[in-house]
This record gives C-alpha cells, structure tokens and sequence, in this order.
C-alpha cells in the first residue's frame, strides 16, 4: 500500500501506515473490505453503529433533509425544525423532566461544553470559586481541552504542556475518594464530577454495586454537580436511553454522542437539567457565550430523528440488556486460557478480555497479535489499555456473539502457542 496522507487517529503511523484495512461498504452487523472479505463487526464500529450498518431509513433523512435545507447556524435566536424535534424527543426520553439540550459536534463538544457550564452556573449562582472538575482513573473524556485534561487514562494527557487547572482525577472505584478530595480541596470548589456509567475507552470497567448511586448521594451532600457521561453508554448500550436509569440515578448533566446517530453523521450534545439551565432561561443569567458553528445542524438531528425512530421501532434498547448475560457467557470461555487474566461483562452489551500482565510483557505485541488473528478469522475487534474489548450493534443475534466468544478462544489459542 502506498504511503498515505491520511493521519490515523490514536495511532502510530509509522506502524500502520504499510498495512491498513480498508472497509469499502458496509451492512447489518457485517463490513466488507477492499478485497470483498467480510468480518463482523464486533465493536459496532467505535462503540456507536447501535442500529447496525446500512440503513437506508437513515441515509434517506440525511437526504430529504440535505435537500431541503442542508445548514443554517442557529447562533442567537435562529433555529430549524430538526433542531427543535430532537432536542423537545431527548428531553421526553431521558430521566430528567423539564431539562434542556445543548447540540455539538460529538462527545467532546459534549464535555467541553459541560464543564464550561458547570463552572459558568456557579459563577452565575454567586460561587466562582467552584471550579475544580473531576473525573476517575481509567476514564476517557474525549481529546478536546477539558477531555483531555480529564483524561483518567494517563498516557492521553502526556506531552501538551500545561492542562487546564482545577482538575482533579479520583479513584476508580471508591466513591469516598471524593470525599477526601472534598475534605483536602475544600467542598465548595467542586463544581462537577464526570462519571462513565461503564468505563468504557479505559478498558470496559463496569462499577461496583452501589457505586453509581453514592456518587449521586456524595455530589449533593457536597454541592456539586454530576455529570454522566453516557458517550458510549446511551441509546440502549446498557439497555436504557442513557444509562443512569440502570441504577436510578437523576444527574443534573448527560453527556451524548455516537448511538443518537449510531454514527451515520457525527453529532453530540449535553442534556441539562431544569434547575441548572435556569439561570440561563430565566433572564437571571447572561447568556452562555459557548457554542460550535454546527450545534443543531439539521442534518445531523434529522438523521439521528430516524435513527431513533429504528430504536424505539425496532425495540432496540432493551437489547443492551437482554444480551447483556449471552455476551459475558460467551467472553467467559476464554478463562480456560491461561494468558486470560478476568473477563469484564454483564452490564450493558459492551465487554473486555484482559490479557495477564506476564504474558503482555514477555510479549509486548500480544493484544495487536490477537486482535489480527481475530481478523483473520473475520471478526472486528479492539485492543484497550491492556485488554480486547467488543461491543456489538444492538442487532446482533446470539449466535453471532458465539461467534466472537469462539472465535476469540481460537485467536488466543494460536497466538499464544506460537509465543
Ligand atoms: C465516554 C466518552 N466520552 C467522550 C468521548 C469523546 O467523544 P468524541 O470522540 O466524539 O469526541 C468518548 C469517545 O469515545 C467517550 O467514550
């Protein structure tokens, strides 16, 4: 293959650039590369493809819409019908009544714009001093300013210099390091803390029992805001809407992207609640001096319109749920091998294979090995942190997710015989 101009993201070029694969179409849960060779799509593409691939339904609003009015900003007091269908349809759909949307490009648009609120609102409540914004070792916010000086996966935030301050990371899975965090910092500069409801880039890390639920407890107790970040946990991952529901949790933020399209065209956004967009809808506040140029753009909202519309449709959701348990059965059949140190499923249709810390250093490549030998058995799927991670469209059938628990023991198997 020819040298490309094309920079990868997240990705070494000099490895890649000689061997690439090039996916050319794509259908249902299947993607066909340049040679024809079909491989199931283990990882829905980067977590998002929720309705699986091809879907004419979507193509075709992306079409009427691009037809009829394809962009217009909607900075001030301009909008467009799109805009205003989507953002009334998630309001009704998410756990918190009376709340209001604010659209962006994709999930980091989504938590840039969440913090810079959250700081904003306790400006506008008289408390500028609540500004630290925190997150949990292992998580992953995105590449943008506030995303990457987030980042709980420290490799990410390496080498750009001096990060935005009054960040602060917390332990992964106990929720009292707030507390000490509250108690060292002071509780009244906490201003947010963002929570993946499943840990997701950092290497599918599901919470503890209770964890989610004393967060939301510790937030209040301290004032600060909670921001889920159901980036990759919404629209039916964890079999709910966006995730919280899982544990009955109301936040007073949700961070979205990927599944409200399922990928088709990129588009984000922050859901906000009711008391938090107050000050801003209410006269009491100025205005919110934020915003990208395609926040609300029509064509992005009327294809994530028909991609929920497959959703509810096709009853879709729950599938995040129902195969939940299918799916870490058929990870679990790796734990015979002995380079398998644990397997984390059983929440949500999303799952890794952890890969033993002795068998990743005597073999450095051993991830990117087993991922190809997956390849070439025709499924897709994902080295993470130390770990293979899948995540299927909700459409996938159980015996495809055999498939990937088989096809997995076969991949481990020959790579690591040959080590
Ligand atoms: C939990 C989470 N938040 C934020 C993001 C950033 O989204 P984007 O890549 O669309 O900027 C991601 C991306 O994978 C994510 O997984």
């Amino acid at each position: 293959m020819q040298p490309t101009a094309f920079w990868h993201p997240f990705a070494n070029m000099a490895e890649v650039s000689a061997n690439r694969l090039t996916i050319t179409r794509a259908q249902g849960n299947y993607v066909y590369d340049d040679s024809g060779r079909e491989y199931l799509d283990a990882t829905a593409s980067l977590w998002y493809v929720n309705v699986g691939h091809g879907r004419s339904e979507i193509a075709e609003a992306i079409a009427a819409q691009a037809n009829k009015l394809a962009c217009y900003s909607t900075f001030s007091d301009v909008t467009n019908e799109p805009a205003e269908a989507l953002a009334a349809r998630v309001v009704e759909l998410s756990p918190m009544p009376g709340s209001k949307v604010f659209f962006g490009s994709g999930g980091g648009d989504a938590i840039d714009t969440a913090a810079k609120l959250a700081r904003r609102y306790f400006f506008e409540l008289g408390a500028p001093e609540r500004q630290i914004v925190v997150s949990r070792r292992d998580s992953y916010h995105g590449t943008h300013g506030f995303g990457t000086s987030l980042a709980g996966i420290a490799p990410n935030r390496v080498g750009y210099g001096d990060l935005i301050e009054g960040v602060a990371i917390i332990d992964r899975d106990d929720p009292e390091d707030l507390l000490r965090l509250a108690s060292e910092a002071g509780a009244d500069k906490i201003a947010a803390v963002f929570v993946e409801p499943v840990i997701g880039a950092g290497g599918v890390h599901l919470p503890g029992e209770g964890y989610i639920e004393r967060m939301r407890e510790i937030t209040r107790e301290i004032g600060a805001l909670l921001v889920i970040d159901s980036v990759i946990c919404g629209f039916g991952r964890l079999g709910e809407w966006f995730g919280p529901e899982r544990f009955g949790v109301v936040p007073d933020m949700i961070t979205f992207a990927k599944g409200i399209t399922s990928g088709y065209i990129p588009l984000g956004g922050v859901i906000v609640s009711a008391a938090v967009s107050e000050p801003f809808f209410s006269g009491k506040g100025a205005a919110f001096r934020h915003g990208p140029t395609y926040a609300g753009h029509p064509i992005a909202c009327a294809a994530a319109m028909a991609n929920l519309d497959i959703l509810e449709g096709e009853k879709l959701i729950p599938k995040g749920k129902e195969l939940e348990n299918p799916l870490a059965e058929a990870l679990r059949i790796t734990l015979d091998s002995p380079i398998v140190a644990e397997v984390r499923a059983g929440l949500g249709l999303l799952g890794a294979v952890e890969i033993t810390p002795e068998y990743r250093s005597a073999n450095p490549a051993a991830l990117v090995n087993i991922q190809l030998a997956m390849r070439e058995r025709g499924i897709l799927i994902r080295p993470l942190v130390s770990s293979l991670a899948v995540s299927p469209p909700l459409t996938i059938t159980e015996s495809e997710i055999e498939r990937i628990g088989s096809g997995f023991v076969e991949a481990i198997k020959a790579v690591s015989s040959k080590s």
